[in-house]
């Protein structure tokens, strides 16, 4: 059996966990795990905030769009993608003394910085997922970490070229999560292309989406609404939630690139 291949396609996200705790050494099997990430110029562009303050893990609840599961995980990490501990370094290192002998203008971290980072993180991040599978613990991401940045810069002390692009909360799955049916995934004909991008047309969304369609809801609570792209468009993409990440996402990126 090839046991990684089994982690990979078994894997769930788990929001209901058992009240047990992850053992200290198990703990640290993880976090070397997702040390070893492959990481851009061997620069590991990322910083983890290990949560281990009950209060702060409530209020982590609230901020990232109500979701009271992340205060009964018993291990919460925030990635952060952050390239201020390279910028400093190269402050340090007297770069910006260089670049005035020099009259050239020091770079500081920009766009492409930020996403070379934000691809560091991530990677790191699901390092830590499939680890953490391997011992049986269960892990589920939190995206709304990007929402209300001005609340997270000051709650946990962040400086500009410092974004938080991800949360993961550990735990052992409840009994319930173990049996829960795994969700499915799109037909690789949809997701896969050879050497072109292919754009998908009316046929193809018909088929490409035909049993989430079953899925929608039906009756007067509908208001109108006739099919799963609507109903998807509603709820996720232009609920509140959304568009306070987008919010909270504009105002870092001008942080991280005024460096402010
Ligand atoms: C970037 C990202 C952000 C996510 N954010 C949340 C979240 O805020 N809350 C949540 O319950 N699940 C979140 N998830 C989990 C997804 O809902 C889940 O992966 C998806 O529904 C597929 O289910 P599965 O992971 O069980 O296969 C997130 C997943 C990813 C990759």
């Amino acid at each position: 059996m090839n046991t990684t291949l089994d982690i990979l396609l078994n894997r769930k996200s788990v929001r209901a966990f058992e009240k047990r705790p992850i053992e200290a050494d198990v703990r640290t099997k993880i976090l070397e795990a997702t040390l070893r990430a492959p990481t851009a110029g061997n620069m590991m562009l990322y910083s983890i905030l290990d949560i281990n303050d009950q209060s702060i893990k409530e209020k982590l609840v609230k901020t990232c769009d109500d979701q009271p599961f992340i205060a009964r995980a018993p291990m919460v990490w925030i990635f952060l993608a952050d390239f201020q501990r390279w910028y400093d370094y190269f402050i340090h290192s007297g770069v910006d003394e260089v670049c005035a002998e020099r009259e050239i203008e020091m770079r500081k971290p920009e766009e492409g910085d930020l996403f070379l980072a934000c691809s560091d993180t991530l990677i790191a991040a699901q390092n830590a997922v499939v680890a953490a599978e391997s011992f049986g613990i269960g892990s589920c991401y939190i995206g709304d970490i990007m929402e209300n940045y001005e609340t997270h810069k000051e709650m946990f002390d962040l400086p500009p070229h410092v974004f938080p692009i991800a949360m993961l909360v550990f735990g052992y799955p409840t009994q319930q999560q173990k049996d829960r049916k795994m969700t499915s995934r799109f037909d690789e004909k949809f997701i896969v292309f050879e050497n072109k991008y292919q754009r998908l047309d009316r046929d193809d969304f018909e088929e490409m989406f035909a049993e989430r369609e079953k899925s929608l809801p039906q009756g007067k609570a509908m208001r109108g609404i006739t099919n799963f792209g609507q109903n998807f468009y509603n709820r996720k993409f232009a609920s509140d939630f959304s568009m306070e990440m987008s919010r909270s996402v504009r105002e870092m990126v001008k942080a991280w690139i005024r460096g402010d």
